[in-house]
């Protein structure tokens, strides 16, 4: 058995899909560990787009296991959704997409609590992708969720939903229908539901491919509290998430070349000139789950140092090398001041890091188009530069570079 972990280590969209597409040749088990549809993956195969929400992204594969273990949030009216669609371009799921019945189920309330939040002057805007994740993982802990264990017997259900409701003070006139729906949810999904540490731990010959969602900067406990997401997507989130209590062999963490976030939080090295908005163009920056555009800056070490740590990567994969083609000069960030004093740790209070301000390393940038080189030896010499300067500031190798969306668009470099 062999397992590896694919983790986004910024703020989420570090085409980690692409990734995972490109080393799920080798494994058995595609498995997401949390998150829910806040999630967005694109992936173009043979000139088609592939939009992925709540489906990991090795479902493309004829063949792989794909799985959403008990540390997702599932919205279960998106995900029938999404697997009609993927059905209808010849996708089969027979005995190859499991849920878990621990799995809790995102419901309209959740998705109702998490715009009204959001629209509350009195609470702080965090910029959510409204799809009700906050407010799912908050009943789970707070002991009100459904899971879709719950879906098969209906007065465990009734009483279920009937303490949700009253927890949020919520009058319910047609608890009956609701219950009557999520019961055609469960006959509907009912052929997925599997007890994910079983078949992962009795299928020990197998590889694993644990697909993390969002980023290391949104994880709920290290990430900019509170402009985080509410799981845990550090690799600390595998075993809690996918009840595999095993070692990862392998945590490929992935950056982009730059660094980009969407909703509110402290960015210290966002751009707000014309290279900014250039980077956005270039890289086509606007959210596949909300459209919304997403704010661009430089590659900030002080930060990937951080995650780089906490998730304790074996290699990187950095994503959208391509997109700086044509830039005359690139930064990195290297440190951060604060309050006029060198700091050399990642601030864990969103306020300081606000005012943090960066110190940069500049680096000559290349004019030529990489989009079609495939090995690491034949890409410019500043390119190459810019690679193994982050390589020396993070002390790890990047192993996979990405120069465009396609599959083969990637230089893998195994020292
Ligand atoms: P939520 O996950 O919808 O609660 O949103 C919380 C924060 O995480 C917001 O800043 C979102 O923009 C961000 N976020 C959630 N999912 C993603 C993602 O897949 N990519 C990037 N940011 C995300």
């Amino acid at each position: 058995m062999s397992t590896t972990a694919v983790l986004g280590c910024v703020w989420g969209d570090e085409a980690k899909a692409k990734i995972v597409d490109v080393l799920a040749v080798d494994a058995d088990y595609v498995v997401r560990f949390q998150g829910g549809n806040n999630a967005g993956h694109t992936i173009w195969l043979k000139d088609e787009k592939y939009v992925f929400h709540l489906v990991p992204s090795g479902i493309l594969y004829p063949g792989k296991t794909c799985i959403l273990s008990s540390g997702t949030v599932i919205d279960p009216f998106e995900l029938i959704k999404e697997i009609d669609a993927l059905k209808e371009k010849g996708i089969s799921f027979r005995d190859r997409f499991f849920i878990d019945p621990r799995a809790h189920i995102v419901l309209p309330i959740h998705r109702e609590l998490d715009g009204k939040c959001e629209a509350d002057d009195n609470q702080t805007l965090i910029g959510t992708t409204k799809r009700g994740i906050g407010p799912c993982y908050a009943d789970a802990i707070a002991r009100v969720g459904i899971r879709f264990g719950d879906l098969f017997e209906k007065e465990n259900l009734t009483q279920r939903l009937k303490n949700l409701f009253s927890y949020h003070k919520y009058t319910v006139e047609n608890l009956d229908k609701q219950v009557t729906d999520l019961m055609e949810i469960g006959t509907r999904l009912g052929s997925y539901l599997k007890q994910i540490s079983y078949l992962l731990h009795k299928n020990n010959d197998k590889n694993i491919l644990f697909e993390g969602a969002q980023g290391s900067l949104l994880d709920v406990n290290f990430g900019t509290y509170p402009f985080v997401t509410s799981s845990h997507t550090v690799v600390g989130g595998i075993p809690i998430g996918s009840g595999f209590g095993g070692k990862v062999d392998r945590v490929v963490g992935v950056f982009k070349s730059y660094f980009t976030r969407v909703g509110e939080g402290p960015f210290p090295t966002e751009l707000f000139d014309e290279i900014g908005e250039r980077i956005r163009k270039q890289g086509n920056e606007f959210g596949s789950t909300t459209g919304r555009p997403r704010r661009c800056g430089w590659f900030d070490a002080v930060a990937a140092q951080f995650t780089a740590m906490i998730n304790n990567l074996d290699e990187i994969a950095l994503t959208l090398l391509d997109v700086f083609s044509g830039l005359e000069t690139l930064k990195i960030c290297i440190g951060y001041r604060l309050n006029g004093e060198k700091i050399s740790e990642f601030p864990y209070n969103s306020n300081d890091l606000t005012k943090v301000e960066p110190e940069y390393i500049e680096l000559p940038g290349w004019k030529d188009d990489i989009t079609g080189i495939r090995e690491f030896e034949k890409l410019p010499v500043n390119a190459k530069n810019y690679v193994t300067t982050i390589e020396e500031l993070l002390g790890i190798d990047i192993s996979i570079i990405s120069i465009g969306p396609d599959r083969e668009q990637t230089i893998f470099r195994k020292k």
